[in-house]
């Protein structure tokens, strides 16, 4: 039987088309997001001449039944209230799919004789859940930066590098899901995917090479202390580290060849500050300490390690 593939309206649902060599109908393979509705065609513009046309699933369930004089529609007591079918078209609509759900479903006509019209393989999946990139070590100078990274979503996984703008594209598959790699000047951005969502992650390259740290928001209350650490593990060489106000007020200056501390006037009684984790804690925090607060190291070239915007709140 010749088959013409009527394209799905429903966007999530995603359409195989397989022709099994049963010579009098044709296997279609759909693949549906749980919780999402499909709609299934009978694709053919010519149906025999018949009696009853039924939808039946693969516990012979009739699913709905249509006695063509009559044009009476019944529809099996388990499906009532979450299948449309459309008595023009002869189309069924199954709606919130479950996984349940997955299995074979055929239309078939009797009449003189009885017919197999279509059978459609329905596979109800979820959703992917998002793939996690983490840096395994970056390196940056004024002119290059590379960086090794890892991708992963549940049994994929990409280990790569990222090197003068550019990565070397990978795809990795796992039966129904694709886990794809590609970079820009701006990111590396991985991508997981199966037939019915993808989701993906990304690094954004200027944040980690340029020089510019992701901003983090805290909120302090009245009187309290805060402890302000460097948002990165590798920290490249460096000849000083400082913390910065946003009155580009040095608070802390840390000289690394004679790792010397200088404290600004200002803070001298109000800081802390440690020469291992090179956390900043500022105490008795008043709400005109409210605002941005910078470590940067200079060395080779100059690089934010942390951005934190502090609040001050509550009564004072
Ligand atoms: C970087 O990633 C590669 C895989 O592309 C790996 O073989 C290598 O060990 C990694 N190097 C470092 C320094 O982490
Ligand atoms: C991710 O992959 C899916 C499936 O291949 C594709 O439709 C989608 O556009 C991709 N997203 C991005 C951001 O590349
Ligand atoms: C950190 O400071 C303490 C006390 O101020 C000092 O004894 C110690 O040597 C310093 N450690 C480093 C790694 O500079």
């Amino acid at each position: 039987m010749f088959v013409t593939m009527a394209v799905d309206h429903l966007l999530t649902s995603f359409i195989l088309l397989l022709i099994c060599n049963t010579g009098f109908s044709a296997e279609i393979s759909v693949f549906v997001k749980t919780g999402d509705s499909v709609q299934l065609d009978i694709q053919t513009q010519k149906l025999p001449e018949f009696d009853l046309l039924s939808w039946t699933n693969d516990k012979l369930e009739n699913i709905v039944k249509y006695i063509h004089e009559s044009k009476k529609v019944k529809l099996h007591s388990s499906y009532k209230d979450r299948v449309d079918f459309n008595d023009e078209t002869f189309s069924l609509t199954l709606k919130n799919m479950q996984k349940t759900d997955t299995g074979l479903y055929t239309a078939r006509t009797r009449g003189e004789s009885e017919n197999n019209i279509v059978t459609y393989r329905v596979s109800v999946i979820d959703a992917v859940d998002a793939p996690v990139l983490t840096v395994n070590s970056h390196w940056s100078s004024s002119d290059s930066c590379t960086v090794n990274f890892t991708c992963r979503a549940h049994d994929l996984m990409i280990n790569s590098n990222y090197q003068n703008n550019r990565c070397s594209p990978q795809e990795v598959t796992s039966q129904i899901n694709t886990l794809i790699l590609d970079c820009s000047k701006e990111a590396i951005i991985c991508n997981y995917s199966n037939p019915v969502s993808w989701q993906k992650d990304l690094i954004n390259i200027r944040q980690l090479c340029g020089g510019f740290s992701a901003e983090i928001s805290v909120f302090v209350k009245t009187g309290d202390s805060v402890q302000l650490d460097i948002q990165t593990q590798e920290l490249s060489e460096f000849d000083d580290l400082s913390w910065r106000n946003d009155k580009s007020e040095n608070i802390v200056k840390y000289i690394h060849e004679s790792k010397k501390v200088r404290l600004h006037s200002s803070y001298k009684d109000r800081v802390d500050f440690n020469n291992k984790t090179f956390s900043l804690t500022l105490k008795n925090m008043q709400k005109t300490d409210t605002g941005l607060y910078t470590a940067i190291t200079h060395g080779e070239s100059e690089n934010n390690i942390a951005i934190y915007r502090v609040s001050v709140i509550g009564e004072s």
